[in-house]
């Protein structure tokens, strides 16, 4: 799907979107499980593809006062957690997370729950380069991909 194709596809589903993640088999919990993957005294973190913030319900949770930059290309998807948290440490960047500059040595944990999947390996390698720039030294990321399909062949 190119870039326009997704902002297009996610503008359609904004309103109906948390509603149906939220009821995905285990995709409830895998939003508390990254919550709890998250250092504590972790100053910032990264949410590359943050969408309407379902991650970030969890996050703020248990690190209500945490720095979290998002980034989105789709402005309809971060007008929701805009509306949600005006008195977060909230900094939504709508653009392409390819395309912008990530800095060096800035964030504790990046995180990307389901969005990098529809990239190609290249494109994957190209950003994986800028997290690991941009963490500090002992920053982590964290990547959810909650659907795995694999279609196996046989033949005889
Ligand atoms: C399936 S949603 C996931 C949203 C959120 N992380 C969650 O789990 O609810 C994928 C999100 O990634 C965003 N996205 C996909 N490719 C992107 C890119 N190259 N740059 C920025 N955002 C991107 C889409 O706009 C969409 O909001």
């Amino acid at each position: 799907m190119n870039i326009e194709k997704m902002d297009e596809f996610f503008t359609k589903r904004v309103k109906i979107y948390d509603e149906y993640m939220l009821n995905v088999d285990g995709c409830r919990q895998s939003y508390k499980k990254m919550a709890s993957l998250i250092p504590p005294h972790t100053k910032n973190l990264l949410d590359l593809g943050c969408g309407t913030g379902l991650e970030l319900d969890e996050i703020f949770k248990v690190y209500p006062d945490i720095n979290v930059t998002g980034i989105d290309l789709t402005q309809a998807m971060l007008n929701e957690p805009k509306k949600k948290y005006p008195n977060k440490n909230l900094d939504l960047i709508c653009d392409n997370y390819f395309n912008i500059d990530l800095g060096k040595r800035i964030f504790g944990v990046t995180i990307s729950f389901e969005t990098l999947h529809h990239f190609k390996h290249q494109q994957k390698l190209t950003i994986y380069k800028k997290i690991y720039e941009s963490l500090i030294s002992t920053g982590a990321y964290y990547r959810v991909r909650l659907f795995c399909y694999k279609s196996i062949r046989r033949k005889f």
